[in-house]
Protein backbone atom coordinates (compact mmCIF):
# COMPACT_ATOMS: atom_id res chain seq x y z
CA UNK A 1 0.00 0.00 0.00
CA UNK A 2 2.97 2.78 0.80
CA UNK A 3 4.47 2.41 -2.37
CA UNK A 4 1.17 2.41 -4.43
CA UNK A 5 0.52 5.88 -2.62
CA UNK A 6 3.95 7.09 -3.11
CA UNK A 7 4.20 6.23 -6.85
CA UNK A 8 0.50 7.44 -7.21
CA UNK A 9 0.94 10.68 -5.70
CA UNK A 10 4.66 11.12 -7.10
CA UNK A 11 3.15 10.31 -10.44
CA UNK A 12 -0.23 13.32 -9.34
CA UNK A 13 2.50 15.92 -8.67
CA UNK A 14 4.71 15.43 -11.97
CA UNK A 15 1.36 16.18 -14.06
CA UNK A 16 0.11 18.78 -11.82
CA UNK A 17 3.45 20.49 -11.95
CA UNK A 18 4.28 20.33 -15.54
CA UNK A 19 0.94 21.72 -16.74
CA UNK A 20 1.63 24.76 -14.03
CA UNK A 21 5.13 25.01 -15.35
CA UNK A 22 4.64 24.02 -19.42
CA UNK A 23 1.26 25.67 -19.91
CA UNK A 24 2.45 29.31 -19.33
CA UNK A 25 5.29 28.93 -20.54
CA UNK A 26 4.04 27.94 -24.10
CA UNK A 27 2.53 31.52 -23.79
CA UNK A 28 5.80 33.20 -22.98
CA UNK A 29 7.33 31.15 -26.19
CA UNK A 30 4.21 32.07 -28.40
CA UNK A 31 4.08 35.51 -28.47
CA UNK A 32 1.51 35.45 -31.42
CA UNK A 33 -1.16 33.23 -29.27
CA UNK A 34 -0.64 34.76 -25.96
CA UNK A 35 -3.43 36.94 -26.33
CA UNK A 36 -5.71 34.50 -27.99
CA UNK A 37 -4.79 31.84 -25.29
CA UNK A 38 -3.62 32.84 -22.50
CA UNK A 39 -4.04 30.25 -19.84
CA UNK A 40 -6.97 31.53 -17.31
CA UNK A 41 -5.72 31.99 -13.87
CA UNK A 42 -8.29 30.69 -12.74
CA UNK A 43 -6.72 26.99 -14.38
CA UNK A 44 -3.53 28.01 -13.05
CA UNK A 45 -4.40 28.39 -9.80
CA UNK A 46 -6.28 25.17 -8.79
CA UNK A 47 -3.40 23.64 -10.48
CA UNK A 48 -1.15 25.37 -7.42
CA UNK A 49 -3.87 24.86 -4.97
CA UNK A 50 -3.91 20.73 -5.96
CA UNK A 51 0.04 20.89 -6.51
CA UNK A 52 -0.12 21.80 -2.35
CA UNK A 53 -2.66 19.63 -1.53
CA UNK A 54 -0.41 16.49 -3.00
CA UNK A 55 2.44 18.42 -1.44
CA UNK A 56 1.52 17.71 1.91
CA UNK A 57 0.62 14.25 0.84
CA UNK A 58 3.66 13.34 -0.58
CA UNK A 59 6.12 14.44 2.55
CA UNK A 60 3.40 12.29 4.58
CA UNK A 61 3.47 9.02 2.83
CA UNK A 62 7.27 9.39 2.17
CA UNK A 63 8.02 10.13 6.02
CA UNK A 64 5.52 7.04 6.00
CA UNK A 65 7.70 4.67 4.28
CA UNK A 66 10.61 5.64 5.20
CA UNK A 67 9.60 5.11 8.90
CA UNK A 68 7.82 1.66 7.94
CA UNK A 69 4.37 2.93 9.49
CA UNK A 70 1.32 3.20 7.98
CA UNK A 71 0.03 7.12 7.55
CA UNK A 72 -2.55 6.55 10.21
CA UNK A 73 0.14 5.74 12.91
CA UNK A 74 2.65 8.39 11.32
CA UNK A 75 3.86 10.97 14.06
CA UNK A 76 4.01 14.79 13.44
CA UNK A 77 7.84 14.77 14.83
CA UNK A 78 8.52 12.74 12.55
CA UNK A 79 7.09 14.71 9.40
CA UNK A 80 9.04 17.94 10.85
CA UNK A 81 12.43 15.95 11.64
CA UNK A 82 12.26 15.09 7.64
CA UNK A 83 11.01 18.61 6.47
CA UNK A 84 13.72 20.17 8.82
CA UNK A 85 16.70 17.63 8.55
CA UNK A 86 16.70 16.35 5.26
CA UNK A 87 17.68 17.74 1.65
CA UNK A 88 14.17 16.29 0.67
CA UNK A 89 12.51 18.12 3.19
CA UNK A 90 14.46 21.49 2.14
CA UNK A 91 13.07 21.34 -1.27
CA UNK A 92 9.34 20.47 -0.33
CA UNK A 93 9.34 23.82 2.04
CA UNK A 94 10.90 25.66 -1.15
CA UNK A 95 7.95 23.81 -3.04
CA UNK A 96 5.22 24.82 -1.02
CA UNK A 97 6.36 28.50 -0.53
CA UNK A 98 6.48 28.74 -4.33
CA UNK A 99 3.26 27.16 -4.66
CA UNK A 100 1.48 29.81 -1.88
CA UNK A 101 3.15 32.59 -3.35
CA UNK A 102 1.98 31.88 -6.92
CA UNK A 103 -1.47 31.13 -5.80
CA UNK A 104 -1.07 34.48 -4.04
CA UNK A 105 -0.12 36.17 -7.46
CA UNK A 106 -2.73 34.37 -9.59
CA UNK A 107 -5.44 35.91 -7.12
CA UNK A 108 -4.90 39.44 -7.32
CA UNK A 109 -2.41 40.52 -10.27
CA UNK A 110 -1.59 36.88 -13.13
CA UNK A 111 1.73 37.84 -13.99
CA UNK A 112 2.95 34.86 -16.80
CA UNK A 113 7.24 35.54 -16.51
CA UNK A 114 7.08 35.31 -12.22
CA UNK A 115 4.12 32.65 -12.56
CA UNK A 116 6.74 30.41 -14.23
CA UNK A 117 9.32 31.29 -12.58
CA UNK A 118 7.46 30.07 -9.67
CA UNK A 119 6.18 26.94 -11.15
CA UNK A 120 9.77 25.91 -12.10
CA UNK A 121 10.94 26.21 -8.42
CA UNK A 122 8.27 23.93 -7.65
CA UNK A 123 8.60 21.59 -10.37
CA UNK A 124 12.85 21.80 -9.95
CA UNK A 125 12.21 20.64 -6.33
CA UNK A 126 10.77 17.21 -7.29
CA UNK A 127 14.52 16.45 -8.44
CA UNK A 128 15.28 16.03 -4.98
CA UNK A 129 12.13 13.23 -4.15
CA UNK A 130 14.10 11.23 -7.52
CA UNK A 131 17.47 9.99 -8.22
CA UNK A 132 17.94 13.48 -9.25
CA UNK A 133 19.57 14.38 -6.02
CA UNK A 134 21.43 11.18 -4.97
CA UNK A 135 25.06 11.45 -6.61
CA UNK A 136 28.17 12.40 -4.71
CA UNK A 137 31.13 14.23 -4.94
CA UNK A 138 31.67 16.82 -8.04
CA UNK A 139 29.17 15.05 -10.26
CA UNK A 140 26.74 15.56 -7.78
CA UNK A 141 25.46 18.60 -9.21
CA UNK A 142 25.72 17.84 -12.76
CA UNK A 143 23.64 14.95 -12.21
CA UNK A 144 20.88 17.36 -9.95
CA UNK A 145 21.31 20.42 -12.81
CA UNK A 146 20.33 17.66 -15.38
CA UNK A 147 17.61 16.55 -14.09
CA UNK A 148 15.73 19.51 -13.07
CA UNK A 149 16.52 20.75 -17.14
CA UNK A 150 15.34 17.36 -17.92
CA UNK A 151 11.65 17.89 -16.31
CA UNK A 152 11.39 21.34 -17.46
CA UNK A 153 12.34 20.23 -20.64
CA UNK A 154 9.38 17.42 -20.54
CA UNK A 155 7.04 19.81 -19.27
CA UNK A 156 7.63 22.11 -22.33
CA UNK A 157 6.90 19.43 -24.63
CA UNK A 158 3.86 18.39 -22.51
CA UNK A 159 2.33 21.99 -21.50
CA UNK A 160 2.68 22.35 -25.26
CA UNK A 161 0.73 19.42 -26.50
CA UNK A 162 -2.26 19.92 -23.80
CA UNK A 163 -2.55 23.88 -25.41
CA UNK A 164 -1.91 22.60 -28.88
CA UNK A 165 -4.24 19.67 -28.85
CA UNK A 166 -7.22 22.31 -27.15
CA UNK A 167 -6.72 24.80 -29.92
CA UNK A 168 -7.24 21.56 -32.74
CA UNK A 169 -10.00 20.06 -30.52
CA UNK A 170 -11.47 23.07 -30.27
CA UNK A 171 -13.18 25.84 -32.97
CA UNK A 172 -9.66 27.64 -33.48
CA UNK A 173 -9.02 29.04 -36.59
CA UNK A 174 -7.24 26.98 -39.22
CA UNK A 175 -4.52 29.43 -39.57
CA UNK A 176 -3.75 30.33 -36.20
CA UNK A 177 -3.50 26.96 -35.44
CA UNK A 178 -1.25 26.03 -38.04
CA UNK A 179 0.96 29.28 -36.98
CA UNK A 180 0.44 28.03 -33.42
CA UNK A 181 1.61 24.37 -34.51
CA UNK A 182 4.54 25.39 -37.09
CA UNK A 183 5.94 28.14 -33.86
CA UNK A 184 6.01 24.77 -32.14
CA UNK A 185 7.93 22.65 -34.45
CA UNK A 186 10.81 24.67 -33.96
CA UNK A 187 11.02 25.13 -29.84
CA UNK A 188 10.30 21.10 -29.97
CA UNK A 189 13.28 20.90 -31.89
CA UNK A 190 15.21 22.66 -28.52
CA UNK A 191 12.93 20.78 -26.26
CA UNK A 192 13.93 17.29 -27.87
CA UNK A 193 17.39 18.01 -28.25
CA UNK A 194 17.47 19.04 -24.28
CA UNK A 195 15.23 16.09 -23.04
CA UNK A 196 17.60 13.59 -24.90
CA UNK A 197 21.28 15.66 -23.52
CA UNK A 198 20.20 15.48 -19.93
CA UNK A 199 18.27 11.99 -19.98
CA UNK A 200 21.76 10.59 -21.56
CA UNK A 201 23.63 12.74 -18.66
CA UNK A 202 21.33 11.03 -16.26
CA UNK A 203 21.66 7.39 -17.47
CA UNK A 204 25.50 7.99 -17.60
CA UNK A 205 25.52 8.58 -13.97
CA UNK A 206 23.01 6.39 -12.71
CA UNK A 207 22.95 3.30 -15.01
CA UNK A 208 26.82 3.84 -16.69
CA UNK A 209 28.09 1.38 -19.80
CA UNK A 210 28.08 -1.51 -17.43
CA UNK A 211 24.69 -1.18 -16.22
CA UNK A 212 23.39 -1.02 -19.78
CA UNK A 213 23.35 -4.90 -20.31
CA UNK A 214 21.71 -5.17 -16.87
CA UNK A 215 18.70 -3.40 -17.71
CA UNK A 216 16.17 -5.92 -19.01
CA UNK A 217 16.69 -8.03 -15.70
CA UNK A 218 16.20 -5.51 -13.61
CA UNK A 219 12.38 -3.81 -12.92
CA UNK A 220 14.39 0.12 -12.64
CA UNK A 221 15.73 -1.19 -16.37
CA UNK A 222 12.24 -2.74 -18.02
CA UNK A 223 10.54 0.06 -16.85
CA UNK A 224 12.94 2.65 -18.50
CA UNK A 225 13.40 0.59 -21.35
CA UNK A 226 9.53 1.07 -22.02
CA UNK A 227 9.86 4.55 -21.24
CA UNK A 228 12.46 5.29 -23.97
CA UNK A 229 10.03 3.02 -26.57
CA UNK A 230 7.17 5.22 -25.54
CA UNK A 231 9.62 8.33 -26.26
CA UNK A 232 10.75 7.24 -29.95
CA UNK A 233 6.94 6.95 -30.23
CA UNK A 234 6.43 10.62 -29.35
CA UNK A 235 8.88 11.46 -31.55
CA UNK A 236 7.16 9.46 -34.64
CA UNK A 237 4.04 11.28 -33.88
CA UNK A 238 6.24 14.74 -33.42
CA UNK A 239 7.35 14.05 -36.79
CA UNK A 240 4.57 12.98 -38.43
CA UNK A 241 2.90 16.54 -36.60
CA UNK A 242 5.38 18.86 -38.04
CA UNK A 243 6.09 17.43 -41.55
CA UNK A 244 3.13 15.97 -42.90
CA UNK A 245 -0.27 16.71 -40.85
CA UNK A 246 0.64 21.08 -39.86
CA UNK A 247 2.06 21.46 -44.04
CA UNK A 248 -2.07 19.52 -45.19
CA UNK A 249 -3.64 21.88 -42.28
CA UNK A 250 -4.57 24.49 -44.66
CA UNK A 251 -6.13 22.29 -47.03
CA UNK A 252 -8.92 22.48 -44.93
CA UNK A 253 -9.80 18.93 -45.17
CA UNK A 254 -12.09 17.86 -42.11
CA UNK A 255 -9.91 14.17 -42.34
CA UNK A 256 -6.59 15.87 -41.88
CA UNK A 257 -8.11 18.09 -38.70
CA UNK A 258 -9.12 14.87 -36.81
CA UNK A 259 -5.95 13.23 -38.37
CA UNK A 260 -4.16 15.82 -36.30
CA UNK A 261 -6.40 15.45 -33.39
CA UNK A 262 -5.88 11.69 -32.87
CA UNK A 263 -2.28 12.06 -33.33
CA UNK A 264 -1.79 14.68 -30.34
CA UNK A 265 -4.02 13.15 -28.76
CA UNK A 266 -1.62 9.70 -28.82
CA UNK A 267 1.69 12.25 -28.27
CA UNK A 268 -0.12 13.89 -25.14
CA UNK A 269 -1.15 9.41 -23.41
CA UNK A 270 2.28 8.81 -24.46
CA UNK A 271 4.19 11.58 -22.64
CA UNK A 272 1.75 11.01 -19.29
CA UNK A 273 2.26 7.20 -19.92
CA UNK A 274 6.10 8.19 -19.23
CA UNK A 275 5.36 10.23 -16.02
CA UNK A 276 3.51 7.49 -14.59
CA UNK A 277 6.42 5.08 -15.53
CA UNK A 278 9.20 7.90 -13.73
CA UNK A 279 7.04 8.19 -11.19
CA UNK A 280 7.51 4.40 -10.18
CA UNK A 281 11.20 4.22 -11.57
CA UNK A 282 11.98 6.78 -9.39
CA UNK A 283 11.42 4.83 -6.53
CA UNK A 284 13.62 1.82 -7.25
CA UNK A 285 17.44 1.51 -7.24
CA UNK A 286 19.19 2.07 -10.28
CA UNK A 287 22.19 -0.42 -11.66
CA UNK A 288 24.64 2.34 -10.72
CA UNK A 289 23.66 2.24 -6.67
CA UNK A 290 23.46 -1.44 -6.73
CA UNK A 291 26.89 -2.15 -7.96
C1 LIG B 1 16.19 9.84 -24.77
C2 LIG B 1 15.14 9.96 -24.00
C3 LIG B 1 15.20 9.93 -22.48
C4 LIG B 1 16.14 9.39 -21.64
C5 LIG B 1 17.45 8.67 -22.00
C6 LIG B 1 15.69 9.62 -20.27
C7 LIG B 1 16.38 9.21 -19.13
C8 LIG B 1 15.99 9.50 -17.83
C9 LIG B 1 16.67 9.03 -16.62
C10 LIG B 1 17.90 8.12 -16.59
C11 LIG B 1 16.00 9.54 -15.56
C12 LIG B 1 16.33 9.36 -14.04
C13 LIG B 1 15.41 8.31 -13.52
C14 LIG B 1 15.60 8.14 -12.02
O1 LIG B 1 15.10 8.95 -11.23
O2 LIG B 1 16.27 7.18 -11.66
C15 LIG B 1 14.91 10.31 -16.08
C16 LIG B 1 14.04 10.97 -15.28
C17 LIG B 1 12.93 11.57 -15.78
N1 LIG B 1 12.52 11.63 -17.11
FE1 LIG B 1 13.52 11.02 -18.70
N2 LIG B 1 14.50 10.30 -20.30
C18 LIG B 1 14.16 10.49 -21.62
C19 LIG B 1 13.03 11.09 -22.12
C20 LIG B 1 12.06 11.59 -21.32
C21 LIG B 1 10.78 12.10 -21.81
C22 LIG B 1 10.37 12.17 -23.27
C23 LIG B 1 10.08 12.52 -20.73
C24 LIG B 1 8.69 13.12 -20.62
C25 LIG B 1 7.91 13.44 -21.56
C26 LIG B 1 10.91 12.28 -19.54
C27 LIG B 1 10.55 12.58 -18.26
C28 LIG B 1 11.32 12.31 -17.14
C29 LIG B 1 10.94 12.68 -15.78
C30 LIG B 1 9.68 13.41 -15.36
C31 LIG B 1 11.97 12.22 -14.93
C32 LIG B 1 12.04 12.31 -13.38
C33 LIG B 1 12.97 13.32 -12.96
C34 LIG B 1 12.96 13.36 -11.42
O3 LIG B 1 11.96 13.26 -10.77
O4 LIG B 1 14.01 13.56 -10.84
N3 LIG B 1 12.10 11.71 -19.94
N4 LIG B 1 14.91 10.28 -17.46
Amino acid sequence: MGDALTIGVRFALYVDLMLLFGLPLFALYTPLQRRLFAISPKVLGALALLGLALSVLSIAAMTASMAWVGLAELMLADVEAMIVDTSIGHAWLARVIALMMLAALLSVRPRTGLGVLLAGVALGSLAWTGHGAAGEGASANLLLIGDIVHLFAAAAWLGALVVLSHMVFGSTDVLVAQQALDRFAKAGTVIVATIVATGLSSSAFLIGWSGVAELPETRYGQLLLLKLVLFVVMLALAAMNRFRLTPALLDGEPVTRSKLRRSLALETAAAIAILALVAWLGTLEPPVAAS
